[in-house]
Order: structure tokens, then C-alpha cells, then sequence
């Protein structure tokens, strides 16, 4: 509560937090054993309701994650439906018999590694879970779970929540005949183990989209309140989840920044230019550079790029979404094996992603203020807390922090940031990617360096631009535009203001 005044100072329009429900924590609160109620970790539901009223005094948003997949093993309904076959609650959840030879029904693989069927020896049969064994499937064939989580959600949006980040949406309903998924053929060692197999019976099933266009409707009915879908490429998926007539959810997230193995000015114009091209006729683009799922952007690129990456990602058209912390620099720390908390990576050290979820870095205090002196954080802080935290770089003209606010700042004050059209212009240096945003007769131009060294930019036109900002933060001004000088990692934010170059 006490940082939502940081979050309007820093520019943010809408704050997300990932799950907040009692939980026995088997996936750090994605196990959820009460979808309406606080964990006592995070405090009460009255708790929420004042976080609610404050957020919206300021004029914040305050979005939550839903959850619909799946329940942990803890909450009442599975305690109920493991009961016995023939429980109420039993077809709540999805439940098969032995193969013949005693094993699962078919070769489904969990997201955390491993079989996705786990056998239940008090009713003979096997429960599937496509994340944890401690996170069993909702059945979303059964019409009484449909009508339950959509209550879940009228729970929240009755209380004032701005909307849903829904999580997994495209595994809701699995194929019925249960069939095996085919292996994928591009699988090479070393991949992550869950990416052997194609999903092909386990996402995307026929049906999905009507179940979501129901969400949307519940969501719709309270007028100006947003639904956010976790959608993971390919972009032909990603792009069908907005619906046929935009009634689906009105950001499908877009994850390629995340997730695209190589960094460099061709793959990255690549990527925005098919987007742009996919996005059906009227619907919002987003980007999104880190999250709790993915190490972070300062770790895959290093610091010197991931301020370069800060001003790609804030000047793309669209909404975009900001990992905590990632606005001061913070990067993925190494966490010991006796200390890890996710599922995933006590199954699998090396994708774990404990590393990108480390307590927030406030202050040079002991634990960063995150928490207490003398209490201990559920994951260690980072090593260098003391240089990269909100108090120190609050103060410093050219820290991280200082570039993303200013960078938000600009956003907000240039229509052509914020609405404007997207362009990206061709120009010789393979090193660099330009583009341009345009609102009405107000042109921005956007240059990146993604090298370590000094760059020249040749664009088409002659003309005069005025540079707003560069991600070294330490110069502005005039700039003539028929070359313009890009030191190493370097960024230009820069306004025309005659000629501006043909596209
Ligand atoms: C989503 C979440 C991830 C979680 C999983 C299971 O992918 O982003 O953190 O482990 O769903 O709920």
C-alpha cells in the first residue's frame, strides 16, 4: 500500500499482482486452495478492498491474476472429489483409469517435467495436472466448474478490481479422446524437458475460444475493466485469442521480446513488423520484456543493452507490461540449491526461475526493505542491492530508474508515443533499428544501437530533428537528421520537426 505513490511517480498506469490467495505455496501462489480469499501473507481481504480504494485515488489500476486451470490439491473441491469415484465433486477435476500395464492413459508431460498424470491410490484412478502434482486440472468440459470460476471472477470484479491477467487460458479444455501428443521434431537436448512433445491435445482445443468469449462477457458486463491473457507464442495462436470480433481478451500478452533467443536489430524489426501485420483490424498491441516465468531482460542482454531495451520496449506501439524491479536494473541472482523454492527448478536446477523472483529492491537497507531487518525473505536479495535500488537511483540524473521515468513521462506527454502509428524505416547499418511513431503532424523517431560499439544511422531524408533523449541520459537537443551518431548500446529518442525522412 505504502508504494503505490512510487508507482504514480514512476508512471504506471495499472498494477498486476501475480497470486495472492491462500495458497500452501507448492508454485508460488499459482496452487491456489481458495480462490476468494487473501493468503495471511499478504494480509486480509478488507486488506485488499483498502488496496483497491487507495490504488483508485490515484488514479491506478489494480488488475489480478485468475487462475482457472487448475486448483492446488489443498482446496475443497479436491479434497472432495478424491473422495471416491462417485463423489459430487469427483468430475470437477479430470480423472483415468489405468493403462493395462498400470501406468498413465496416454504420454501427456507435465510443465514442471515428468508425467502429467498422477496416480491416486485411494480411488484406483490418476488425476491429471499440467503444472504440479499439487496443482490437479479443472475439468472445464463440466458446466458447474464453468459457472463456479466465472463466480470467482464476479467475486473480484464486485469488489472493484480493474481485471484479470488469466493464466493459461489456452489449456482450459483438453482434447476428449484423450490422445497421445506427438513428439516435436525441432527438440534438441538441452531444451527444456516439457517442449518434447508438441501440445497438441492439451492446448488450443476446439471449444477454447467460446469458453473465453464467456469470460470476456463476464468481465464486459462491468463495463470498463480489462482481461490480459497468458498466451505463449506462435503469433498465429497469440493473435486468434483476441476473438474474430475482438471479444476476447483484449490483451493476448505478447512474449516474443522474451522469449526470441537472439538479440539483434534484424530479428527485433522482424518481430514488431509481423506483429503489427498479424494484430487483427482494431485490436491494442502489447509488449512485454520480462516476467516471473523468464530470467530477466538485464540478465539476457547485461545492463548497458537492457537500457537500450528499456526504450525499445516503452516507445513500441502498445501497452506495456514492467517486471517489478526492472525499472532499477535488477537482475536474476543465483539461488542455491537448498534455497529454491519453484517446482520447476527443483525438478530441473537450470530453469529454475527462483532467480528472477527476488525481493524488490527498495533501499540500501538490510533486505532491501523488502521486509524487516531480521526476518528472512523467502528468496535471498541480490549482492549488489545497494547500488541498483528505487531510494539510490531516485537521486541519480542518470540511473536506470531516472531513464524509465523519463521515458514514461515522454510516453504520456507524446501522442505519437502513446497512439501514434507504427513504422520501422529501412537504413543500411544492420546494427541498428529505426522506427518511426506518428500522430497526426507530431513525428518521433526512435534509433537503437543493439552493438557495444559507436554506430552512424543514414536515414533517407535530410531535415532537422530535435533529440528528447538518449538512454545514456547526457545529451539533447538539435540533431540533424541525414546521419545521426549512436554511441555503443545507445538509444535516440528524437522528435522532427521539419522533413520528416519517406517511409
Ligand atoms: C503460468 C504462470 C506460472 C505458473 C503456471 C501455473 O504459466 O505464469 O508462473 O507456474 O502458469 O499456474
Amino acid at each position: 500500500m505504502s508504494k503505490l505513490d512510487y508507482l504514480r511517480w514512476l508512471g504506471v498506469d495499472a498494477l498486476w499482482l501475480s497470486p495472492i490467495y491462500p495458497s500452501p505455496m507448492a508454485d508460488f501462489g499459482y496452487d491456489i486452495s481458495n480462490f476468494t480469499d487473501v493468503h495471511p501473507l499478504f494480509g486480509t481481504l478488507e486488506d485488499l478492498d483498502t488496496l483497491v480504494r487507495q490504488a483508485h485515488q490515484r488514479d491506478l489500476k489494480l488488475i489480478l491474476d485468475f487462475v482457472p486451470n487448475h486448483t492446488s490439491d489443498e482446496h475443497p473441491w479436491f479434497q472432495q472429489a478424491r473422495q471416491s469415484r462417485t463423489n459430487e465433486k469427483r468430475d470437477w477435476y479430470i480423472w483415468r483409469d489405468p493403462a493395462p500395464d498400470g501406468g498413465p492413459a496416454n504420454n501427456w508431460t507435465s510443465n514442471f517435467g515428468g508425467s502429467a498424470w498422477q496416480f491416486d491410490a485411494q480411488s484406483g484412478q490418476y488425476y491429471l495436472h499440467l503444472f504440479d502434482v499439487k496443482q490437479p486440472d479443472l475439468n472445464w468440459r463440466n458446466h458447474e466448474v464453468r459457472r463456479a470460476m466465472f463466480d470467482v471472477m464476479r467475486f473480484w470484479l464486485d469488489r472493484g478490481v480493474d481485471g484479470f491477467r488469466v493464466d493459461v487460458p489456452g489449456a482450459l479444455l483438453k482434447d476428449e479422446q484423450f490422445r497421445d501428443n506427438p513428439l516435436n521434431p525441432d527438440w534438441k537436448a538441452g531444451d527444456r524437458p516439457y517442449t518434447r512433445q508438441l501440445s497438441l491435445y492439451t492446448e488450443d482445443q476446439p471449444g477454447i475460444h467460446e469458453i473465453v468469449r464467456e469470460m470476456r462477457a463476464v468481465v464486459d458486463h462491468y463495463g470498463e475493466r480489462v482481461l490480459i491473457g497468458e498466451i505463449w507464442p506462435p503469433m498465429e495462436r497469440m493473435v486468434q485469442y483476441y476473438g474474430e470480433q475482438l471479444d476476447e481478451v483484449h490483451l493476448p500478452f505478447n512474449l516474443q521480446l522474451v522469449l526470441r533467443p537472439t538479440w539483434e536489430a534484424r530479428t527485433i524489426r522482424q518481430i514488431v513488423d509481423e506483429y503489427e501485420g498479424a494484430l487483427p483490424r482494431g485490436a491494442w498491441p502489447n509488449w512485454v520484456l520480462s516476467n516471473h516465468d523468464r530470467p530477466r531482460v538485464a540478465t539476457r542482454l547485461g545492463r548497458e543493452q537492457a537500457r537500450m531495451a528499456q526504450m525499445l520496449f516503452l516507445t513500441l506501439r502498445g501497452t506495456p507490461t514492467c517486471y517489478y524491479g526492472d525499472e532499477v536494473g535488477m537482475q536474476n541472482v543465483a539461488i542455491s540449491p537448498e534455497l529454491m523454492q519453484d517446482p520447476e527448478g527443483k525438478e530441473n536446477a537450470q530453469y529454475s526461475r527462483d532467480p528472477e523472483r527476488t525481493p524488490m529492491q527498495w533501499e540500501s537497507s538490510p533486505n532491501a526493505g523488502f521486509c524487516p531487518a531480521g526476518v528472512r525473505p523467502w528468496l535471498p536479495v541480490a549482492d549488489d542491492f545497494q547500488t541498483y535500488n528505487v531510494a539510490v537511483e531516485q537521486h541519480d540524473p542518470r540511473s536506470f530508474l531516472t531513464l524509465v521515468r523519463t521515458l514514461l513521462t515522454l510516453r504520456r506527454a507524446l501522442p505519437a508515443l502513446s497512439m501514434g502509428s507504427q513504422q520501422s524505416i529501412d537504413q543500411p547499418n544492420p546494427t541498428c533499428f529505426v522506427y518511426q511513431r506518428q500522430h497526426a503532424d507530431e513525428h518521433c523517431l526512435v534509433a537503437l544501437n543493439f552493438s557495444a560499439q559507436d554506430q552512424v544511422v543514414t536515414l533517407p531524408e535530410q531535415g532537422q530533428g530535435r533529440l528528447l533523449l538518449s538512454t545514456h541520459l547526457d545529451r539533447e537537443g538539435p540533431l540533424p537528421l541525414s546521419e545521426v551518431h549512436l554511441r555503443g548500446n545507445e538509444g535516440l529518442l528524437i522528435e522532427f520537426e521539419t522533413h520528416p525522412p519517406h517511409v
